[in-house]
């Protein structure tokens, strides 16, 4: 499988690029960078410090948009940290060539159908890249986007998930194209939540990887900590990349789903038309994961990161 990441990193955008670096058959082509979790010139650092982590240092990583597309930059360093990756992200430097937009296109356009594209932070980089080339839905094999909440609250509003309460019309737009896509909410993102047990097990490994990721994560898991009174976090990103490569782990919903862009109260809400998956139902159909094998993704995703 052949895959262009859209990232953030990000602390659990970290732990998604390990996962998927220790797959047999995956090979990570090119990395965009997105502001998100911290401005985009850190997040392409980040990128590049966890790439070479995982001894992928020959992955490109292209720095990607600087803010969202009708709205004011925002940033999550009260989650993930000032550096964006619990103090881990170090003094790296990505050299500025091609956008991020404009590689996905590039790559997408000379390999049509070959990649599969994996969406972890803000989808700016994703609607910049469509307006560049409409014809994307169909030079992509497939996508999997790490956003939204349809049947449950949202996290950084009462109605907004993070990844599109930064730049929900990029959401909007990127929801309707016409991909072929499957959207990873906090419906399931939530619901995997690892324990104290599966932390320890972690910290427990003298793997390098692990160190590294325990390391980084000791910043998410306080604020975790803190915020549900319970020691934990939530492996967002590593589900959206653990359900691209076996989507059986999860079962689906298939809606179409909108972005509320108006609302006083509830803009960036993800709107789908929950009444009974109706065949004439209008808009592009999306598989919107809905359950998970919870007990199977957690002993995955520590095999990856301990091996
Ligand atoms: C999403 O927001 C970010 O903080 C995480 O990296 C994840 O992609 C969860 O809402
Ligand atoms: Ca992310």
């Amino acid at each position: 499988m052949r895959l262009i990441i859209d990232t953030d990193p990000g602390i659990d955008d970290a732990l998604a690029l390990l996962y998927l670096a220790a797959q047999p058959g995956v090979e990570i082509a090119a990395v965009g960078s997105v502001h998100g979790n911290a401005p985009a010139p850190r997040t392409a650092a980040n990128a590049r410090r966890v790439l070479d982590e995982a001894g992928l240092r020959d992955v490109p990583v292209a720095v990607g948009a600087h803010r969202p597309l009708a709205q004011p930059l925002r940033t999550s360093e009260f989650v993930h940290g000032d550096d964006g990756l619990g103090g881990e992200g170090g003094d790296v430097d990505v050299t500025r060539g091609e956008s991020a937009a404009e590689q996905l296109v590039r790559l997408a356009r000379a390999n049509p159908g070959r990649f599969t594209l994996l969406a972890l932070g803000p989808l700016t980089n994703v609607a910049l890249a469509l307006l560049l080339e409409p014809d994307l839905p169909d030079l992509l094999d497939a996508v999997v986007v790490m956003g939204g909440a349809i049947r449950v609250p949202g996290n950084r509003t009462a109605h907004a998930e993070a990844n599109v309460h930064l730049d929900p019309e990029a959401a909007d737009l990127v929801l309707g194209a016409g991909f072929r896509l499957t959207l990873v909410g906090l419906d399931v993102t939530e619901a995997v939540r690892v324990d104290s047990a599966w932390i320890d097990a972690l910290n427990a490994s003298p793997a390098p990887v692990a160190r590294f990721s325990a390391a980084a994560l000791r910043y998410y898991v306080d604020f975790y900590t803190k915020a549900l009174g319970y020691r934990t976090f939530t492996p967002h990103d590593p589900l959206a990349a653990a359900i691209l490569l076996d989507p059986t782990l999860a079962t689906y919903d298939h809606l179409a789903v909108g972005v509320e862009l108006t609302g006083t109260h509830t803009r960036g809400r993800t709107v789908a038309d929950l009444r009974g998956n109706r065949a004439e139902g209008t808009g592009h159909r999306i598989a919107v994961a809905r359950t998970v094998d919870t007990a199977r993704f957690h002993s995955g995703l520590l095999a990856a990161l301990t091996r």
